[in-house]
Formats: C-alpha cells, sequence, structure tokens
C-alpha cells in the first residue's frame, strides 16, 4: 500500500487556509498555488540521493554533498495541475516537464484524455505527477497509467488537496505511488468536488468562472 504524507508545515498550512477561501481572486490563487508547490517540494524530493564532492573555497577544501546525477521529470495533469510546474522548475531547474491533458466528464466524472507529452527518457527519471485536486482519484489513477505505459517507474503524487476515496483510488491502483498532500478533506459531494475543497481549481486559477 502505498504512504500517504501529509505536510502540515505552518507556511503550507496558512498559504492552504487562503487559497481555499473563496474571497481569493485568480493572482493571489496562482501566487499561493505557486509557493505552496516550492515549499512542498523540499518534502516530496527528501529522499533524493546525494554523492561527496569537493569544493575549492577561497580558503580551503570543503567537503560537500551535492545531488548524484539524479534526473527528475514533473508531469502537471492539464489543466490545473500547471499552476503547481513555475514552483518546482525554481528549486529544480534541470528538471523535464510532461503534460498529460485529462478532463472530468462532468456526467460520468470518468477521466478523458486529450494530451500527452512526456520527456522521451522518462523511465530515468523521478518523476513528480502534479495536480492540485485528488477527489475521486479517476484523474490521477488514468494520468500514473499513462505515464507507466510508456515506461515511467519512480512515480510521486503530489497534491494539495485529496479526498479518502481519491487516496484509495490510487492506492489500489498503483500501491506503489507515494501521495504527498497538505490536506485531506472530509468527503466528495454528489458532483465529485472536495468537501470542504477550494472549489474548482481550474476555474480559480484562470478565472474561466
Ligand atoms: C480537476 C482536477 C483534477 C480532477 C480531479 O480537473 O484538477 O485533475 O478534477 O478529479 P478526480 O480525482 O475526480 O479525477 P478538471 O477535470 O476539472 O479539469 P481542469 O483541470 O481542466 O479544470
Ligand atoms: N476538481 C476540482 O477542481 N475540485 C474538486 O473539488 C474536485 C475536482
Amino acid at each position: 500500500m502505498s504512504k500517504v504524507h501529509v505536510i502540515d508545515h505552518p507556511l503550507v498550512q496558512h498559504k492552504l487556509a487562503i487559497v481555499r477561501d473563496v474571497r481569493t481572486g485568480p493572482k493571489e490563487f496562482r501566487e499561493l498555488v505557486d509557493e505552496i508547490a516550492l515549499l512542498m517540494a523540499y518534502e516530496v524530493t527528501r529522499d533524493m540521493a546525494l554523492e561527496d564532492v569537493e569544493v575549492e573555497t577561497p580558503i580551503g577544501i570543503a567537503h560537500c554533498r551535492m545531488i548524484s546525477g539524479k534526473k527528475i521529470g514533473v508531469i502537471p495533469i492539464l489543466r490545473a495541475g500547471l499552476g503547481m510546474v513555475n514552483g518546482i522548475v525554481q528549486l529544480i531547474p534541470t528538471a523535464k516537464v510532461g503534460h498529460i491533458g485529462l478532463y472530468r466528464d462532468p456526467e460520468t466524472l470518468q477521466p478523458v484524455e486529450y494530451y500527452c507529452k512526456l520527456p522521451t527518457d522518462i523511465h530515468e527519471r523521478d518523476l513528480i505527477v502534479l495536480d492540485p485536486m485528488l477527489a475521486t482519484g479517476g484523474s490521477a489513477v488514468a494520468a500514473i497509467r499513462f505515464i507507466k505505459e510508456k515506461g515511467g517507474k519512480n512515480i510521486k503524487l503530489m497534491v494539495l488537496i485529496a479526498a479518502p476515496e481519491g487516496i484509495a483510488a490510487v492506492q489500489a491502483a498503483h500501491p506503489d505511488v507515494e501521495i504527498f498532500t497538505a490536506a485531506i478533506d472530509e468527503r466528495l459531494n454528489d458532483h465529485g468536488y472536495i468537501v470542504p475543497g477550494l472549489g474548482d481549481a481550474g476555474d480559480r486559477l484562470f478565472g474561466t468562472k
């Protein structure tokens, strides 16, 4: 069964509270999602391997440690996952970015794929799938399935808010995928929205409603 990590750092929790607020407009929403993603990336990458290096300082030789050549790929699920990309690539500028376009059919709540472009070397990369919302889990389960079909292996899922139903779905379909979230909310409503959640993440990011 995959592990679930709730990132309860005070800065993450504080910013998430503002993001949830119905009065927060798209500009502030985007900035905060970016910042939360950056802070969460710090935890998501905690297990990256290090190697010993010697660095010449102006005074002498320092014995240091640097990240040991492991490559990272980040894969936002369009649209709303896009809002989390900048925060991560600021921290890891060498990360390659793949994209998976999925939308939930509003009637069936089933994910429909409309775009997929992934780095060709995903099998060599540690992959972080990004989406602010893990609701029924249908989108994340399908996205991770596409990534595995294209050769992706080491996959983590990073979301802002998860519903228990979504966590259970990902754990059942992809027990190897660790889930990182800033909050686990109560439940889904009849339309598949997370309660209390933050509403429609894509619409709030891009001001489309
Ligand atoms: C939202 C969200 C997730 C999905 C979560 O996207 O960003 O991708 O719903 O729901 P699920 O866990 O039940 O699949 P949406 O389909 O609204 O598309 P958008 O990002 O284009 O707004
Ligand atoms: N997608 C969203 O954007 N919000 C939810 O609460 C559920 C799915």
